[in-house]
């Protein structure tokens, strides 16, 4: 083979060589150019290479010269298409390998309130306990919030100063004949006992969970609305001993066997006798609520016989048993909507 047309042979084969690989349009392609053109074996690379042996002596220094030249420009070529395939890939990694074993990335979805989640908790425990979950209205009249639970017009409770009587309304608060047109948001829910005993025959057993409204100023315990969990049972033969072991086993299911609980003799106008209910709550007491046996005035306002049936009642403040479980040191947290506190309950 004469140098000419070896040259021209090398300059065709250069040719080709690199529009392949300067064409190349994935990592598979290339590799199949660079088999066919620098293949170790059977590529035209190595053709040419054996080319070399039939050149005249005089002229192979020169024709090995150009083979090399061609072998370093067509390995370069081929550097320069593979960094091209490789530059293209890493914009979308994930696309080209994409692994399905690896686990997602969640969305937080958020959480239900921790005081919704206490409601539900507590309606579960007194669920199991026999009482069924009874509900009654947010604006309420003065007989429910009052008359019917003992609490007479001349009442302090009932001073239009200490509930929020909606501005329409004409409080009979003090009037010598008390009648039932003035509304309120509801101070209490210990008006759910009237609404539901004014519809059922005894035995009754029933809680009400729900918001009541007061003008207190908020403090780490107070706060104008809060949640109240209100417990009622009537039935023949109810003692004071039935409402202490209903609210001790309520209190160890929530809080779990570490709380003890407390009675102190108090006074509510719609219990006799009445007590403050306490849980321990670090090294003292925290006030839970209060309960009491109903007054028989009470079962009067709705009609039944107080020789025949007596019944116990029970009233706690849902802020303070969710802060007491949670260890929250103040009721404002629960109101703020700040989701760094809410996340933690999820
Ligand atoms: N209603 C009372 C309050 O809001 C709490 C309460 C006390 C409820 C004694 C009761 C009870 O049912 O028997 O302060």
């Amino acid at each position: 083979m004469s140098l000419e047309s070896f040259i021209a042979a090398l300059d065709a084969f250069s040719r080709e060589a690199a529009a392949a690989f300067a064409s190349a349009e994935n990592e598979e392609s290339l590799e199949a150019a660079r088999v066919k053109y620098l293949g170790a074996r059977s590529g035209q690379l190595k053709d040419l290479q054996k080319g070399l042996g039939q050149i005249a002596p005089a002229d192979r220094p020169a024709a090995g010269k150009r083979f090399n030249e061609l072998k370093v420009g067509i390995e370069e070529a081929l550097r320069q298409a593979t960094a091209r395939l490789k530059q293209g890939s890493a914009a979308g990694p994930r696309a080209q390998h994409f692994d399905p074993t690896i686990p997602g990335t969640r969305r937080r979805i958020g959480c239900l309130h921790p005081l919704t989640q206490t409601i539900a908790e507590l309606k579960d425990i007194m669920g199991r306990l026999g009482f069924t979950a009874a509900d009654g209205p947010e604006v309420e009249d003065e007989r429910h919030n009052f008359e019917a639970l003992n609490i007479p017009p001349e009442h302090p409770a009932r001073d239009a100063l200490d509930n929020f009587y909606l501005a329409a309304a004409e409080t009979t608060a003090g009037a010598a004949s008390p009648g039932a047109k003035a509304r309120l948001l509801r101070s209490q829910t210990s008006t759910v006992q009237i609404r539901v005993m004014e519809q059922t025959t005894p035995p009754i057993r029933i809680i009400s969970c729900g918001r009541v409204y007061r003008p207190d100023t908020a403090d780490a315990t107070h706060y104008p609305m809060f949640h109240q969990i209100e417990g009622l049972l009537i039935d023949r033969h109810v003692t004071m001993a039935d409402l202490k072991s209903v609210l001790r086993l309520f209190a160890r299911s929530f809080f779990a066997d570490d709380v003890h609980i407390r009675f102190r003799p108090s006074f509510f106008p719609f219990t006799e006798p009445s007590v403050e209910v306490d849980m321990s709550w670090r090294d003292g007491w925290i006030e839970m609520g209060g309960a009491g046996m109903v007054d028989p005035n009470v079962l009067q306002a709705v009609g039944y016989d107080p020789e025949e049936y007596s019944g116990f009642a029970f009233g706690l403040g849902i802020e303070r048993v969710c802060a007491r479980r949670h260890g929250v040191t103040d009721i404002r947290e629960f109101f703020k909507n700040d989701v760094r506190f809410l996340r933690q309950f999820g």
